[in-house]
This record gives C-alpha cells, structure tokens and sequence, in this order.
C-alpha cells in the first residue's frame, strides 16, 4: 500500500497562495468536499435516469389498477428570497433618512451576511455634490465597515484628489460621498450575481435619493448595468455620461473604470484620466 507523505510546510504555503491567487479566501467547512468525485458518482444514475440513492431503497410501488386521480394543485409557497427582497424594497423606501436606512440594511437577513462581519453602508460626506456607487465591500471594507479602505479604495482616494476631491472634507463641493451596491460582503470577493444585484437595487436607490447628490460617479461594471439597467459592459460605457433615474429624479452619471481593475491593468489609467477631466469639467458646470 501506498503511504502518503505529509506535505512540506513550503508546499503547503505555496498550494495555499495558489488558491488565494484564485480568490478562493474562504473557508466554508471543516472538512474539504471533492464535488468532482461526487459528480462521477451522480453520473451513471444521472445518465440511467435512476431515483437518488435514498429513494431507490425504497420499495417500489405496486403498479395502480387505474390511473390515480390527478392531485389538486398545491398552493405555490411564495419564494422566501423574493418575499425578502420585496420586505427591504418596502423598508428601505419607507426610511426618512441615511440613519434609517443603514438600520433597516443591517436587520436585513439575507445569505450573504453568513460569511460577512457586518454590513458596510457608507464613508465620505453626506450632501457632497458627487456620490462613488461601488460594487460590493472588500475583505478590507468588511473588516473596517466603509466602503472603498483597500488598495482599490486608496487607488480611487488618489485618483479623486487628483481632480480636488476628498472624502474628509466638510465643503460639499471638495468632498464625496461613497455607498456599494451590495452592503455585505460576497464570499471570495466574487462578482455579485444578478439576483444579488436585484435585491438591494432599490436601497441603493434609496441611498441616492436620501444623500441627494447632484452626479453619480458609477466605479465598474456591476454599478453601471444595474443602475444605467444595460447589459452593456464597462469598457464600451465608461466616460460616456447618462441620465440615471432616481425615484422621479434624473441624475447626470459616469461609468468609469473600477480601481481594482486599474490596479491589475495600469495601461487603461490613461483612459480613467481622461474620464476624471470629464468628472471635473461637469462639476465646474461645463
Ligand atoms: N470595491 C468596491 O466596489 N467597493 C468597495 O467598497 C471596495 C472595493
């Protein structure tokens, strides 16, 4: 029989940077789950189109005299996803205020707080002239509670000063605002699914219309599909302005390349130049 020898320290460091690099920083069981092997154990039922394993134990049914009676038709239970999304669009619309509605985002029961700390609602100044929609928080956002405190969140701090922008400033013509899409964290920092996106679209929209800025700043592609509702990706809208609406308000907003992907592809920072000299010229009223 073959003996497995324990693996080195340095192979199991470099095996765990590997997985890192995949972004796979999670741990989600004690016990790791090889779906592959569980996959060819499927396949022949699968492809036979046998009952699960369970069921088969089962004994089999005597064959009926005469055909059954179809069943009434059950009531269809309401989807306790969708009922959840529909209970936060109608809380989140209700909320007076920004301190409202973080409150209403951080009772909201949803999947993805199980492998998220805490919810991240917001950084910048409240009334600022420009709000920063981003994607979804970071390990870094997670661990802090505001949006946009990582690398990327440096690299966008830079970029915005560049053109006279602070997020700690008081005067809301020098400073921002910022809010995510998604309040709670994806697990692995994984893009958010649409369903995601669906369910906390109008809290988002909820948290424009309570800042009231006077233009969006859209960083990447998941802000800019769900709040231009395009299927139209980044690299083909990005400092192309568009009216955003915003319960009964029309919004000047600018998709712009998100700081992350600037950080891996730091030969399209001359594009995002070119679309912050856009972002400054509409602020000064050009
Ligand atoms: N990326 C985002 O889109 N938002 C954050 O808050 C951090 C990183």
């Amino acid at each position: 029989m073959t003996q497995t020898r324990p693996l080195s320290r340095e192979t199991l460091k470099a095996a765990l940077g590997w997985l890192a690099e995949l972004g796979v920083d999670e741990t989600l069981a004690e016990a790791p789950q090889d779906r592959y092997a569980e996959a060819l154990r499927e396949a022949p039922r699968l492809k036979s189109g046998a009952p699960p394993a369970a069921s088969a134990a089962q004994p089999r049914a005597r064959p009926a005299a005469r055909p059954a009676p179809a069943p009434a038709a059950a009531p269809v239970a309401p989807d306790p996803q969708e009922a959840a999304a529909a209970s936060l669009a109608s809380a989140a619309r209700k909320a007076p205020d920004l301190d409202a509605l973080k409150a209403v985002l951080e009772a909201f029961q949803h999947p993805l707080r199980a492998g998220a700390r805490r919810a991240v609602f917001e950084d910048g100044l409240r009334g600022a002239r420009l709000m920063v929609v981003g994607e979804a928080p970071g390990a870094d956002e997670d661990r802090l509670g505001k949006p946009f405190v990582g690398r990327s969140g440096q690299l966008l701090d830079k970029m915005l000063a560049a053109i006279g922008l602070d997020r700690s400033k008081s005067d809301p013509k020098e400073a921002f605002y910022l809010g995510n899409i998604l309040p709670f964290r994806p697990p692995g920092n994984r893009t958010p699914s649409l369903a995601e996106v669906e369910v906390f679209r109008p809290a988002l929209e909820r948290q424009i219309a309570l800042a009231r800025p006077e233009i969006l700043l859209l960083a990447g592609g998941t802000p800019t599909k769900a709040l231009l509702r395009t299927e139209t990706g980044i690299m083909r809208l990005r400092g192309t302005w568009s009216l955003v609406q915003v319960e009964g308000r029309e919004l000047p907003a600018l998709p712009l390349f998100h700081p992350a992907f600037l950080l891996r592809a730091p030969a399209m920072k001359a594009l995002a130049w070119r679309d912050l000299l856009s972002l400054r010229r509409r602020l000064d009223g050009g």
